[in-house]
This record gives structure tokens, sequence and C-alpha cells, in this order.
């Protein structure tokens, strides 16, 4: 299975081998660096905060934008305080564990999961309890890296749990290369605001492998998998662009998206599109 590199803490001394683990899609665990709640926010670890259809509330942290959720006046700035402090306390966690990467990391977005993995009948394609690598059609990442760290705040012991896949990134793109044909998307869906920035020939092909494997039930019923849980305190981390993972179950959850270019990367070739060009023979981006 993907190898699961489990940490003391920041002072552990295999925290050296953390880049390593994680650009050989490797999982980095740390099961005690919990996210402390200050008093009063654990009222917010309900399904109430939400809008509508909502499943998460995320914050940008450029603008400060606090979005999917109905609170208002002061309990949305208390609300927005402590997501901000989560997206803090995740940058200081990923400086210790990749320092190479400090100044080249792009802050993306936060998200607050204060309701259950998400077990409503939807369709295969949205349903990330199938396993997947992470692909996004309104958000075209145009071959940067997908960095995600996740802490798990749940107040009275309940795991999350994921299954992540044996397959490492190149042997699963092997699997369905021969089926997917790179087709960038025209400058319009941009103009139009479908996309945040131009769909590459890369965001093609990697929005048709996240298809492919998780429309595919004799894939997902035979990819060998195995059950990773973790237990409220815990923080772990992993590139999900190219780590195959599923959320099964579990609530109440912090996560912050991190970009990073592949020449930031200790190996540069081992990011996606350097392994897809390799494998198509042709430049994707
Ligand atoms: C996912 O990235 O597929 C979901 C992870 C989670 O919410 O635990
Ligand atoms: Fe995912």
């Amino acid at each position: 299975m993907a190898d699961v590199l489990t940490l003391d803490g920041l002072d552990d001394p295999r925290l050296g081998e953390a880049v390593g683990a994680l650009e050989h899609d490797g999982l980095v665990m740390f099961p005690h660096l919990p996210f402390a709640l200050e008093p009063g926010e654990e009222a917010f670890l309900s399904t109430e905060v939400f809008s509508g259809e909502s499943k998460n509330v995320s914050y940008d942290p450029a603008s400060g934008k606090v979005g999917g959720t109905k609170l208002e006046g002061d309990p949305l700035e208390r609300m927005r305080a402590m997501i901000a402090r989560y997206s803090d306390f995740a940058q200081t966690v990923l400086a210790r564990v990749a320092p190479t990467y400090g100044p080249h990391l792009q802050l993306r977005r936060t998200s607050f999961r204060p309701g259950p993995v998400d077990t409503r009948v939807m369709s295969k394609r949205k349903d990330d309890r199938r396993l997947h690598i992470d692909a996004f059609p309104s958000n075209p990442n145009q071959g940067r890296r997908i960095l995600r760290v996740f802490t798990n705040v749940h107040p009275t012991g309940l795991e999350r749990v994921w299954a992540v896949g044996n397959d490492d990134f190149e042997a699963y793109a092997k699997r369905w290369v021969g089926q997917v044909t790179p087709r960038p998307g025209g400058a319009w869906r941009e103009a139009v605001g479908l996309t945040k920035g131009r769909r590459t020939a890369y965001d093609s092909v990697m929005l048709q492998l996240h298809d492919k494997g998780k429309l595919d039930d004799a894939w997902q019923a035979g990819e060998p998998k195995s059950r990773l849980a973790f237990p409220p305190g815990a923080t772990w981390m992993v590139y999900t662009d190219s780590v195959l993972h599923a959320a099964l179950s579990g609530q109440h959850a912090f996560e912050q998206t991190f970009y990073l270019p592949p020449d930031a990367m200790t190996e540069p070739a081992r990011a996606p599109v350097r392994v897809l060009e390799r494998l198509m023979g042709q430049p994707l981006l």
C-alpha cells in the first residue's frame, strides 16, 4: 500500500524522511499533533453552520472570504478566526515537514468539515468514498501538485477512516493512459467563469484519469487497498493528486490545500505531469 510515515511530533528524528515519503506517493501522519479549539468554538462542530447544500465551509486565506455557511455577524467572525488559525497551523506544520518547499508553496483554500463524510446518494463521479486521485473541473492546476494537510478534531473520539490504494501514481496512470485523450479547454471556459484559469492538456488528462477509476466498479472492487484510521488529534498530509484515496467515514476535520510547482520538488520527475508526459510521449503543458 501507500507507505505511511508515522511521526511522533515535529521533533521526531525521522522528520527528514517526510519529503521523500510524500514524493513517493506515501502519507505523513502525526497521530498526536492536535489543532486546539478555543473555548466556545466546539459550538461550530455542527452541520447547523452550513448553508443550503454545502458539505464544507471554505475559507480563502488570500481574501479572508468564507463560503458555505449561513452564519452571520459575530458567530461568522469567530468561525472565520478559527479557520484562519487552522490555516496558520497547517502552514507552520508544513514549513517544518518540508522546509525546502517553503517559498514555492502556494496557499490555497482552507476547508472546515463539520459534517459527516458524505453518505448521501450521489453520482459515482462525485462520491469521494470511491478510490480516486484529486482533479477538479473548475480548478485547473496546470501541472502544479496538490498537497493537502488534514486534522481530525472530533470532540469525542471518532476516527476519520480512509482507504488508500496500493498502486502508486505511475501504476494507476499506466492502467488507463491508453484510454485518455488530451483535450485542453478553450479560453472561453475561463472567460465565462467555468474554470479558474486555463484548463491545460494536463488538467484534461487528470480529469479523465479521475473519472476512469471512479466510474469503474470492477476496478474499485479489485484494486488492493488498505484501511487507514486517523484518530482525533491526528494531523496528516498527502499529495492527493497522486495518492489513490477514499474517505470512508468520520466527522469534524479541517483541511488546508497547497499547490507546488513540480520543479520545487526534490524529485520533479515524480510529478504526475512529468510521469504522464513520459508515458504519453508528448508535452502536456
Ligand atoms: C477527499 O479528499 O477525497 C476527502 C478527504 C476527507 O474529507 O477526509
Ligand atoms: Fe479526494
